[in-house]
């Protein structure tokens, strides 16, 4: 009986000692990012490609044209095309487009939008 108790004890401390991620704030954190970076051309008044990036509801119901995949899917960033297209090394089909001074989102915002989806891409 000891043995056991004592593994269990030992993972326990462990487990605890792991850093938990920071909570990441959808309406603090991720919002921002697609106002400053997306919505000049995704907003309610001109919305290339019908994405329209100004709330939380509007980005969970955004498809992308072909296969109509969604833009978020909560926890896998590698699955989700908000995640893809802003990542991207292909500049022709990277978002921004290199057209701009905006183009390429800082390695840290794309990482907020990782682990904000990680975390299951909540309304927060
Ligand atoms: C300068 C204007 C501009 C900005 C800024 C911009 N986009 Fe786009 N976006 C476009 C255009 C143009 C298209 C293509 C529309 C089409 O093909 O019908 C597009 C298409 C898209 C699509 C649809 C892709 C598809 O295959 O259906 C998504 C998703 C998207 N943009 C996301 C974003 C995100 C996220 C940002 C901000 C990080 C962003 N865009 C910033 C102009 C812009």
């Amino acid at each position: 009986m000891r043995l056991p108790l004592l593994i269990l004890l030992a993972s326990l401390l462990v487990s605890c000692g792991k850093k938990a991620p920071e909570p990441i704030s959808y309406r603090e954190q991720i919002q921002p990012i697609l106002n400053t970076r997306c919505i000049s051309c995704h907003g309610d008044q001109r919305a290339e490609g019908d994405i329209v990036l100004t709330s939380y509801e509007s980005l969970m119901a955004s498809r992308i044209k072909p296969g109509k995949k969604p833009l978020v899917v909560p926890e896998s960033y590698p699955k989700s095309w908000l995640y893809i297209l802003c990542s991207t090394d292909q500049a022709h089909y990277r978002m921004p487009p290199d057209t701009l001074d905006l183009t390429l989102l800082p390695k840290a915002e794309i990482a907020l939008i990782a682990d904000w989806i990680t975390q299951g891409a909540k309304n927060n």
